[in-house]
């Protein structure tokens, strides 16, 4: 089961429903709602995946607005992070997240790496998803000691299968990837790759 614990098949149907685009439930309390209702709802909600790539593009947009003290503010570093990992030949997948590892500075800073992780697990896979969740204890590498904190943190995954890609994304792409004068590929050469790995169908979590 999900961890929503649903039936996917019935998850489908209501999915499959294609009522006016205009419709809209009719309840104003949840506890009333019908399967009709739900059935609209389904539908809009189909309708609207098609916008997520459209808003991880516009939340890359908006790090440019964040520097946060380096030498290049946080679309520059997305963009060289994107860039180097496509000049290594990885795959649509890797350079996608390497590009959005850090979406979420947008939101908050501090638990940027599982907010980022959160956000793209329905389009992702598992091991994508625990290198982008866990990416930053995997940098701590190059600076925790500055903050009195353990620099090998990294350590405890070493086992995983996902540990090989998180030591590239962060070593080879992440870390090298605040210069501000580095020719980076522009984020609309990115944006098809982005539109590939942010389909319309996102997967059940
Ligand atoms: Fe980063």
């Amino acid at each position: 089961m999900t961890a929503l614990d649903i039936d996917q098949n019935q998850m489908d149907a209501i999915l499959a429903e294609a009522p006016a685009s205009d419709a809209q439930a009719s309840f104003t309390r949840m506890q009333d709602g019908t399967l009709e209702d739900w059935k609209i709802i389904g539908a809009a909600h189909k309708q609207d995946f098609s916008k997520t790539a459209d808003r991880f593009i516009g939340m890359l947009r908006q790090l440019e607005d964040a520097t946060l003290g380096f030498s290049c503010d946080q679309l520059q570093h997305a963009l060289m992070c994107g860039t180097l990992a496509r000049r290594s030949g990885a795959s649509t997948e890797h350079i996608v997240i390497a590009l959005c590892h850090d979406i979420a500075k947008v939101i908050n800073v501090p638990n940027h790496g599982p907010i980022a992780a959160e956000m793209m697990r329905p389009y992702i896979s598992d091991d994508s998803y625990h290198v982008i969740y866990n990416h930053q204890a995997f940098q701590g590498e190059h600076y925790y000691h500055y903050l009195g904190a353990p620099t090998d943190l990294r350590k405890q995954w070493e086992g995983e299968s996902w540990y090989p890609l998180a030591v590239k994304l962060v070593d080879d792409w992440d870390a090298p990837a605040f210069d501000p004068d580095f020719e980076v590929d522009s984020l609309e050469s990115f944006i098809p790759l982005m539109r590939e790995v942010f389909h319309d169908a996102p997967r059940p979590l």
